[in-house]
């Protein structure tokens, strides 16, 4: 791993790109304190540029080089989930561009887990600005081929560590006030926030961070997805099928895969497992190039809530009208 380290971290140092695995997804990095680059990471992601990117460090003791205010809530998540799967939003130092805050007067912090995002970040030292390693309003990448196949020369290095382990993108939570506000849900919970934050969360507010990134339309493939119950999927499947269509699907249950042309794809039952596969399995779902793919409804809940998100979105996003 050495040698490839040392590679990225030269890579980052003169201004290039970098995707990495995350605990979570892949990052596209770029060093944080070099607008040029981050200006590099916009364009390779076809991002608009009011887009805020979270600030990937190394440890507690690179905080106060971004954020000018730590909050006792913030203390407290850090404490409970970091190195891990959050994204804290906290009052931004003076010094942190506005290229990496979309302008906004807050930056997202985040410390990962990831072995190698975590040696990546010792060695460069500064902080990594990293967004999702995919295609704005795209599935993310769980996997370096996902990557190297979204982005092709466009990124200067890819670092291969396999699968991501939990999946879906990093909890946000906005804590620059006395009460959490989830802003994007994720594998840690609401219920687990308010666990270690010791009081209930708080509804966003006009004041709180705007997270552009958890627009309506995201995730999205490219085929046209829907989400619905497991009869009426079976139905539509049959009826498109019948007009001579090609259908996409993804389920839980064992819904009867006797249709003949369907694509089929059995998700786990199982919330955290589903979303370790979720974009794998929409990448996959995609790449077979049907006129729809459909999506069996999910069970509500707490342990739901982030793939449900996700799913919402992907289904706006895939909607030719909502993409913006
Ligand atoms: O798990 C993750 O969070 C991954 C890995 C690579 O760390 N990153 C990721 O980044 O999902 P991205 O850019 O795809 O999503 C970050 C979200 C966006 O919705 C963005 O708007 C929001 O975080 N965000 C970043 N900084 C913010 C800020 N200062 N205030 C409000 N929202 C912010
Ligand atoms: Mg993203």
């Amino acid at each position: 791993m050495n040698s490839q380290l040392d590679e990225a971290v030269a890579v980052l140092k003169r201004g290039g790109l970098v995707a990495f695995p995350t605990e979570t997804v892949y990052g596209l990095g770029a060093d944080a304190g070099n607008p040029e680059a981050i200006g590099k990471l916009y364009a390779a992601k076809g991002r608009p540029a009011d887009h805020p990117v979270i600030v990937h460090v190394a440890g507690m003791a690179n905080l106060n080089e971004w954020a000018r205010e730590i909050t006792p809530i913030a203390r407290q998540l850090a404490q409970r989930f970091w190195p891990g799967p959050l994204t804290l939003i906290l009052k931004r130092a003076p010094c942190v561009s506005d290229v990496v805050t979309g302008g906004q007067d807050t930056v997202g912090l985040r410390i990962p887990s990831h072995p190698i995002a975590h040696a990546l970040l010792e060695k460069f030292g500064g902080g990594i600005a990293a967004p999702s390693a995919n295609r704005f309003g795209r599935v993310s990448a769980t996997l370096a081929e996902h990557v190297r196949r979204e982005f092709g020369d466009a990124v200067d290095f890819v670092f291969d560590g396999g699968e991501c382990d939990v999946g879906i993108e990093s909890t946000i939570v906005d804590a620059t006030g006395s009460a959490p506000v989830l802003l994007r849900p994720g594998h840690i919970t609401a219920r687990d926030i308010e666990q270690a934050a010791g009081i209930a969360l708080a509804a966003p507010t006009a004041h709180s961070p705007r997270a552009p990134g958890t627009l309506a339309a995201h995730y999205a493939p490219a085929t046209p997805l829907l989400v619905m119950e497991g009869d009426l999927l079976l139905e539509l499947a049959a009826t498109l099928t019948r007009q001579g269509k090609r259908v996409a699907v993804l389920a839980r249950s064992a819904l009867q895969p006797l249709l003949a042309g369907v694509v089929w794809t059995a998700a786990p039952r199982e919330a955290q497992q589903y979303a370790h596969d979720l974009y794998a399995n929409l990448r996959t779902l995609d790449a077979a190039g049907c006129d729809a793919l459909l999506v069996e409804e999910l069970p509500q809940g707490p342990d739901w809530a982030a793939v449900n998100d996700r799913l919402l979105r992907a289904a706006a996003g895939a909607r030719p009208s909502s993409t913006a």
